[in-house]
């Protein structure tokens, strides 16, 4: 990962068009989708991208499979084909570090950003490097890393839609049944009112991931952003006993010390591995926008 991200640029004085962005993806395909493995990011800077339409064929040229956003914890909205809203959530909240979908038993091997207007102030997205974090983690704090291994992490959080839309039924038991099999349990509020929301245990899932293309062993997990969660500060080991909050903090810590931040220009892509690295959402102003598009498969 020496350049990081790395950098897809128009040659200078050359067609910086859309079009022409398309037909040297589609030329150098696998080579430009090895580079997102090699280096963990890449970003295409300096091309004629203006909305959303342009993204998806950016998505396409490439010959990703695109993914839904089912049962992920963020408010995100479908634009058209592969293309979401990266957060509906307003842009002067920090969304901090994680992996996309950690907590899920499906999640994006890689996920697309797209700035359709950059905030007029702060609002970038920061990167950072997952195996870099694995070996300093593992080197400096062995013990709740190796805590954090075996014990594996719990997530507590709430639903970004009400569970009858979530689970697609009005039925309590069924929706159990469809939140197990992605690795959730729901706990519904004691009063058994047929119109609360419930919360959703989910796990136990690993701290790390070893690249199953690569081999590299990296941090994957979103116990910062759980934790930062103002209604459920919800993370624990995968037994249920508590995860020091000092440790957390630690951790945090790692992760803003390696970070690479990204400011947006408007029409960039950037297209990270999510397996390796980890992302987070600097606080910004609006009007900022940001798309995402989620990707299976490398
Ligand atoms: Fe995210």
């Amino acid at each position: 990962m020496d350049e990081f991200p790395a950098l897809l640029v128009p040659d200078n004085g050359s067609d910086d068009s859309l079009h022409s962005l398309l037909h040297l993806i589609r030329e150098k395909r696998a080579s430009i989708r090895g580079k997102v493995v090699e280096h963990g990011a890449l970003l295409l800077r300096g091309w004629k991208l203006a909305n959303a339409q342009d993204f998806a064929s950016v998505v396409e040229a490439l010959g990703y499979t695109s993914m839904d956003y089912k049962h992920g914890g963020g408010a995100r909205k479908h634009i058209l084909g592969p293309v979401f809203t990266a957060n509906e959530d307003p842009v002067d909240k920090r969304i901090s570090f994680h992996n996309e979908m950690a907590y899920l038993t499906v999640y994006p091997d890689v996920i697309m950003f797209f700035c359709e207007q950059p905030s007029p102030r702060g609002g970038g997205t920061a990167l950072v490097n997952g195996e870099l974090v694995y070996q300093r983690l593992a080197k400096e704090m062995p013990e709740i890393f190796n805590l954090l291994q075996e014990k594996r992490i719990c997530y507590r959080t709430g639903l970004p839609k009400k569970w009858e839309e979530a689970f697609q039924t009005t039925d309590k038991a069924i929706a159990q049944k469809r939140a197990e099999a992605i690795g959730a349990r729901l706990e519904w509020k004691a009063d058994g009112s047929d119109h609360d929301e419930p919360v959703a245990y989910r796990g136990p899932f690993s701290a790390t991931v070893k690249h199953p293309v690569k081999g590299s062993m990296a941090w994957f997990n979103s116990i910062c952003l759980v934790q930062d969660d103002p209604v459920t500060r919800g993370v624990a080991f995968g037994d249920g006993s508590p995860i020091p909050v000092e440790e957390l903090d630690k951790i945090a810590t790692v992760l803003q010390e390696e970070q690479v931040v990204l400011d947006w220009q408007k029409g960039d892509v950037v297209i990270v591995d999510n397996l390796s690295v980890m992302h987070c959402r600097l606080p910004g102003e609006p009007p900022r926008v940001v798309l995402v598009s989620l990707i299976k498969g490398y």
